[in-house]
C-alpha cells in the first residue's frame, strides 16, 4: 500500500507534498480519537529507550533534525509520531521566503534528497509565539515531554561580520521556548554561512551566546552543527574550540556538497545544480565525523504515507461542532474522491501518450489538492 501512495505522490513535487501529508496529519491529529490512536501506535514508553542528554532527559533518542519543522508547525503531529526531540529551525531574526522553487529535488535510486532551500521561515517573532502557545498547550500531555530544539541561523542579508548579532536575536528570541540550542554555520545554501566555520569567526558567535547564556537564571546547552565536508584539521580546530567555549555538543551533520558515488543519472545530478545531498549516501561520512561515543543521531527521515484531501482541512475550518464535522467530512471525501475519479479518467483517456497534456492535467491536479496546504 505504501509503496503505491509513494509512486503517487512522487508524481508531485517534494516541498507540496511535504506540506501535504503533514497537514493531513495536522487535520487527523485535529481530532482528538485520531491522535490518541496515532500516538498509542507510533508512541514506545519503554524505560530502556530514555536517555540523559546535558541535563535534558529524553523519552527516547530518535528525533527530528532541523528542516522538517522550519516553522514549529507541527509539534503535536510530531509528538504523536513518538518522537523523543524534534529540533525546529534553522530560524532566522526576520522572515524570509528562501531560494526559488523548485529547492527540493528527489534522488529515488540513492534514497536521498538535494536541497536548497534557502533557510525558508517565518522569522524569530512568530515562531516564538507558536512555541510560547506550544509551551501553554503542554501541561495537558503530562506524561509525555517533547524535547524542543531550536536551530539558529543568520539572514542572507546579514553580512558575516554582523552574523554573531543574528545568532544573539534568536538565542534570546527563543530562550524560554526551547530546551537546547543548535547553531548552524553549516549550510550550505546561504552563500558565505559555512565560512563562519572558521575558528576565529566561530569564536566570536559562539562565545558571545555562552556569555549571555551564563547571565540567565539556567542556562540551557548550546551545541553547534556541523559540515560534514569539513577537513580533518577543520574538525580538530572546531572540536579544540568546542572545549574552549564549553560546548555542550556537536551536531553532526548537515547536508554535503558532495555528489560522489551517486547512481542518480550525472545528468540529472547536473540539471539539479547547487544544494545540500542528505540520505544515505551520507550516511557513512556523517557516521566518520561522528565519535563512536556521541551516543545519538539528531536527524531521522519521517516519511508519513497518509493521505486525505486538503478539501477536508478547508471544510472543518468552518465546522466547529461534532454534526457540522461529520457532514463536512463526508462531503469532503466525497468529493475528494470525485476528483480523483476526474483526474485517474482524464490520465486515462490521453493514455499517458500525450505528455503536454498529461503534464498539464497533473499540474491542475497538483494546484487543486496541495496549494491549499500550503503555507499553512
Ligand atoms: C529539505 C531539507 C531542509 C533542511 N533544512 C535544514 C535547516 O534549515 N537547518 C539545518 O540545520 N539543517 C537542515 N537540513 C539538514 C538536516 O537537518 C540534516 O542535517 C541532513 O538532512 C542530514 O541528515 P539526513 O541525511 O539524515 O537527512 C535540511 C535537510 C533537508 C533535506
Amino acid at each position: 500500500m505504501y509503496s503505491v501512495i509513494r509512486k503517487f505522490l512522487f508524481l508531485f513535487s517534494a516541498e507540496r507534498v511535504h506540506y501535504f501529508v503533514m497537514n493531513m496529519l495536522k487535520f487527523v491529529c485535529d481530532i482528538g480519537f485520531f491522535k490518541k490512536i496515532l500516538s498509542k501506535i507510533f508512541t514506545l514508553n519503554n524505560s530502556s529507550l530514555e536517555r540523559e542528554f546535558f541535563g535534558l532527559h529524553f523519552k527516547n533518542p530518535v528525533g527530528l533534525g532541523a528542516g522538517f519543522d522550519k516553522n514549529a508547525l507541527y509539534l503535536r503531529e510530531l509528538e504523536a509520531l513518538g518522537f523523543g526531540f524534534v529540533e525546529i529551525g534553522t530560524v532566522t531574526p526576520l522572515p524570509q521566503s528562501g531560494n526559488e522553487k523548485p529547492r527540493l529535488f528527489r534522488l529515488p535510486k540513492d534514497n536521498a534528497l538535494i536541497n536548497r532551500m534557502g533557510f525558508n521561515n517565518d522569522g524569530v517573532e512568530i515562531i516564538r509565539k507558536r512555541l510560547e502557545a506550544w509551551h501553554n498547550y503542554k501541561p495537558q500531555t503530562t506524561n509525555y515531554k517533547l524535547i524542543i530544539g531550536g536551530n539558529i541561523g543568520k539572514n542572507k542579508i546579514t553580512p558575516n561580520e554582523n552574523a554573531w548579532k543574528d545568532y544573539e536575536i534568536c538565542f534570546n528570541g527563543l530562550f524560554d521556548y526551547v530546551d537546547y540550542f543548535v547553531v548552524n554555520v553549516s549550510s550550505p545554501n546561504t552563500p558565505g554561512l559555512r565560512e563562519l566555520q572558521e575558528k576565529d569567526s566561530l569564536r566570536k558567535i559562539l562565545s558571545h551566546l555562552q556569555t549571555i547564556n551564563a547571565a540567565k537564571p539556567k542556562r540551557k546547552p548550546l551545541l553547534l552543527k556541523i559540515a560534514p565536508d569539513l577537513t580533518k584539521e577543520q574538525l580538530d580546530d572546531i572540536i579544540e574550540l568546542s572545549f574552549e567555549v564549553k560546548l555542550d555538543g556537536l551536531v553532526a551533520t548537515n547536508t554535503t556538497i558532495g555528489r560522489e558515488f551517486l547512481k542518480t543519472n550525472a545528468d540529472k545530478i547536473k540539471k539539479i545544480g547547487a544544494g545540500g545531498l542528505s540520505g544515505k549516501p551520507l550516511m557513512e561520512r556523517s557516521t566518520e565525523v561522528l565519535a563512536p561515543d556521541t551516543g545519538f543521531s539528531f536527524t531521522s527521515a519521517l516519511k508519513s504515507p497518509i493521505s486525505i484531501s486538503p478539501l477536508i482541512i478547508r471544510a472543518l475550518a468552518a465546522g466547529t461542532n461534532i454534526s457540522t464535522r461529520k457532514t463536512a467530512i463526508n462531503s469532503a471525501f466525497t468529493m475528494f474522491f470525485l476528483l480523483n475519479i476526474f483526474f485517474i479518467s482524464l490520465l486515462f483517456f490521453v493514455k499517458l501518450k500525450n505528455k503536454p497534456l498529461m503534464r498539464a492535467i497533473l499540474f491542475a491536479y497538483d494546484i487543486s489538492l496541495f496549494r491549499v496546504c500550503e503555507g499553512n
